[in-house]
């Protein structure tokens, strides 16, 4: 079994995220950012996002739509990568995100993120302390990425995909 797992990152969180989730899936596994894929020739395709503003990035939601057709065709999943702190919109996240993909994505996974406010861009940096200034809080350091997550996720999956088969047969 051949899985692909595409995504894109600002500060590499769902990289490190996309690499766990390698490790947790059997078989054969790539990674790649979504501008580097140059095949979809693989058994699962998983693609992944981190949650910037409200939005997934731009870049993996045209991704999904520049390769629509071909992802119609496959096993595809989602996944998404947020601070639960800073929101509590996972849901909204998760439909928002379902909207780009093909409509019978297999499982979309939910992962808290990392966030450390020394090491955004100024744009970035501006946009949290405004947002902090609206909420009355302020924080330096988030840190939810949690493994035993991803590694679930990855085994649902693998379940998910030995469904679809066995009902194709
Ligand atoms: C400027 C900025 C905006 C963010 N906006 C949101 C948001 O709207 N909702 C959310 O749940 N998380 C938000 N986050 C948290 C990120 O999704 C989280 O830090 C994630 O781990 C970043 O992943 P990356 O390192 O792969 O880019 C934001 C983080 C930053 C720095």
């Amino acid at each position: 079994m051949k899985t692909l797992i595409a995504y894109d990152t600002r500060y590499g969180t769902t990289a490190t995220i996309a690499r766990w989730l390698c490790e947790a899936v059997a078989g054969e596994c790539d990674i790649a950012n979504v501008a580097d894929v140059a095949s979809l020739d693989y058994d699962l395709v998983v693609i992944g996002s981190p949650i910037y503003t409200d939005a997934p990035l731009s870049s993996v939601t045209q991704f999904l739509h520049d390769h629509g057709e071909a992802l119609n065709q496959k096993n595809v999943a989602l996944f998404f990568v947020y601070d639960e702190l800073l929101t509590e919109k996972s849901e909204t996240y998760a439909e928002e995100l379902r909207e780009y993909a093909p409509p019978d994505v297999l499982a979309v996974g939910i992962f808290g993120g990392y966030f450390d406010i020394s090491v955004l861009n100024e744009h970035d940096r501006h946009t949290m302390e405004d947002f902090f200034e609206r909420l009355g809080k302020r924080y330096e350091v988030l840190d939810h990425r949690n493994k035993d997550d991803v590694v679930r996720f990855g085994k649902l999956l693998l379940e998910k995909l030995s469904e679809a088969r066995r009902s194709t047969i």
